[in-house]
């Protein structure tokens, strides 16, 4: 059976596709239709794509083909069924959009059985076919650079449970790198004893073959590969920018996921990291330094055309009783915050315990979702290629 995920409909459509698909529905919350497929599957809770997803009648014509277009191109995998009253030009647009099917929105039961299943079917075929098509693009391999100007504002809390939430969809696909070099805490953060830290891998053989590198890496029971930080701030003195890029280029061509912790602040071991990156978590505390500090972060980036195409937002320890909105935070750093995580007390609890929370969390606790929401705009979207924030507006103007 595929996983069908529902849109814009109303109730009784709601009902009438639970039992055309016995039961196994997901029904994304009311509300406009996204025209950008990522931020429609991160209303997911799980954060696993569908094979189908069903349009119903309560978003525009305009929405719905604007969307089916993206998710053709974007993620072929995914079948589009559109629920609407067919006139002859929508079927047109319909077919130039991708969609798969058009069912009309009184549609029995059956009618709408027999248009999903073969949706379905035509996801899974399209799959097959592209697997190979992933396989061999290994070397496109997202890197995903935590960075904040400020310390203690989460960084490894984000890059542990956000490494954790790939590896759980995408098993021994995803490694993290400790490249807080001098007091780097992922081992503790995940509970291991690494044989080899950053410096053994970034030095003799295995930078050498990849083959080797691998056997160097850290496993922690998940699934996830990790590379933990020095034993001591002497010893990852000597990691050089230029190790961590070929350390990171390395990991790419092996890896879907590749994440980075970093230190606070830019280090010449984290402008390396973000050189290589294909997206960036800027992170900071909800409060008024951190969100000045941040201010200043990106605008030194900016400066150094350091941005990756992909970039993300996240605040931290946001607290209803701080002072400072979401809408405040996004005048000053005068741009779109795309994660709030709000304060947990169950947070330095996982710490201490070396167990992330998104591991052991309740899917409902708010930490839990938002940490979840973070990986699907991970899983959601295309890999995007290496590009820097000025060339890509340079692009846009011309
Ligand atoms: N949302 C949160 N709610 C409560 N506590 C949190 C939250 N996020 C992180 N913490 C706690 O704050 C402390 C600092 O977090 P973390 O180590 O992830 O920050 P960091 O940015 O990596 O710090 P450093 O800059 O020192 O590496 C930890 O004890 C962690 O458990
Ligand atoms: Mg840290």
């Amino acid at each position: 059976m595929s996983r069908v995920v529902l849109a814009a409909a109303d109730e009784e459509l709601v009902l009438r596709l639970k039992e055309a698909t016995d039961g196994d529905l997901s029904v994304l919350p009311p509300g406009r239709l996204p025209s950008e497929p990522s931020r429609l599957f991160e209303q997911l809770l799980d954060g696993e794509l569908p094979e189908v997803l069903v349009i119903g009648p309560g978003a525009t014509a305009e929405e719905a083909l604007g969307l089916a277009a993206r998710l053709d191109v974007q993620s072929p995998g995914i079948s589009v069924v559109l629920v609407a009253h067919a006139a002859p030009e929508l079927w047109q647009a319909a077919m130039r959009a991708g969609i798969r099917d058009l069912v009309s929105p009184d549609a029995e039961v059956a009618d709408l059985r027999t248009a999903v299943d073969r949706a379905g079917s035509t996801a899974s075929g399209r799959r097959r076919v592209l697997r190979p098509v992933e396989e061999t693009a290994r070397y496109t391999g997202r890197v995903i650079t935590i960075a904040s100007p400020k310390g203690g504002v989460g960084k490894t809390t984000v890059s542990t449970n956000l490494a954790l939430g790939l590896t759980a969809a995408a098993p021994q696909s995803t490694v993290l790198v400790d490249l807080d070099v001098q007091f780097g805490d992922v081992a503790s953060a995940l509970g291991l004893t690494p044989e080899y830290t950053l410096p053994d891998v970034v030095s003799g053989p295995a930078v050498e073959d990849t083959m080797v590198l691998k056997t160097f890496l850290t496993q922690h029971p998940s699934g996830l590969f990790t590379v933990c930080g020095a034993e001591s701030p002497a010893a990852g003195d000597t990691v050089r920018g230029e190790d961590v890029t070929r350390l990171l280029a390395a990991l790419a061509r092996e890896f879907r996921y590749v994440v980075v912790d970093t230190a606070p602040g830019l280090s010449e071991q984290t402008l390396a990291a973000l050189d290589r990156a294909t997206d960036v978590v800027m992170l900071t505390s909800m409060d008024v330094p951190g969100v000045r500090g941040l201010r200043k972060e990106l605008d030194v980036l900016r400066e150094l055309c350091m941005i990756p195409a992909g970039r993300h937002v996240v605040m931290n320890f946001a607290d209803p009783k701080g002072g400072l909105s979401v809408r405040d935070v996004e005048t000053t750093i005068g741009t779109g915050v795309d994660v709030v995580l709000p304060r947990s007390e169950k947070v330095p609890a996982s710490t201490n315990q070396g167990v992330p929370i998104i591991a052991t969390g309740s899917r409902r606790d708010p930490m839990v979702k938002e940490l979840t929401r973070l990986v699907t705009r991970f899983q959601a979207t295309p890999l995007k290629a290496p590009g820097r924030y000025r060339a890509k507006h340079r692009a846009a103007a011309g």
